[in-house]
């Protein structure tokens, strides 16, 4: 039986898009069976839908109300649970129901540079303001606090002095997309 996998998603949805497609052009036992977004008109619906993985859109009090999201994770028999650009918390029943089993990547060397406000590109706007000289993803278990559980994997890229904030996330999507599915297959396959 195949691992399920469920991507939770805000926004732009590369990170989703390139899992999905990962999880099919590799020979795995993972797929990516739901995409649960927060917004709309996220352009992560229309990635998704076109490549035609079911799509639900949940408002803020469903994915907080414990019979609307389990009932729809069970529906789909989700098995991992992944955040990719997620900009709203996870509630606690979930946390416990989905124990070691929901990952969140975090664009920056957690500890640095994560917390409440860091996310996109305040990040990268932060890690130029603080004349960093090197930056990377991280990609970590979620627990009750924001980017503070086990990290799974982290890889740096350099920063230049005169690389802007637009730079410096080009280039960590760069890693993100080389990095995320695999360490997804490595991890729960
Ligand atoms: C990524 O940088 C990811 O690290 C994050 O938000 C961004 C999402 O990008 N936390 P996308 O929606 O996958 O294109």
């Amino acid at each position: 039986m195949k691992k399920r996998f469920a991507i939770f998603a805000s926004g732009n949805g590369s990170n989703a898009e390139n899992i999905i497609r990962y999880f099919r052009t590799h020979d795995l036992n993972g797929e990516v069976t739901l995409v649960v977004c927060n917004k709309p008109d996220a352009r992560v619906i229309e990635r998704s839908r076109r490549l035609d993985v079911p799509t639900q859109v949940l408002s803020r009090n469903d994915i907080n109300n414990s019979e609307v999201i389990l009932e729809l994770l069970e529906r789909y028999r989700v098995d991992v649970i992944v955040l990719a650009g997620f900009l709203l918390m996870i509630p606690r029943f979930l946390i416990q129901q989905y124990h070691n089993r929901i990952v969140n990547i975090h664009p920056s060397l957690l500890p640095k540079f994560g917390g409440k406000g860091m996310y996109g590109m305040y990040v990268h706007e932060a890690v130029v303001a603080a004349r960093e000289h090197q930056t990377g993803i991280t990609i970590h278990l979620v627990n009750e606090k924001y980017d503070d559980g086990r990290i799974l994997f982290q890889a740096t890229v350099p920063v230049n002095d005169t690389d802007t904030p637009a730079q410096v996330a080009a280039k960590v999507q760069q890693l993100e997309s080389e990095h995320l599915p695999r360490i997804l297959a490595a991890t729960f396959l």
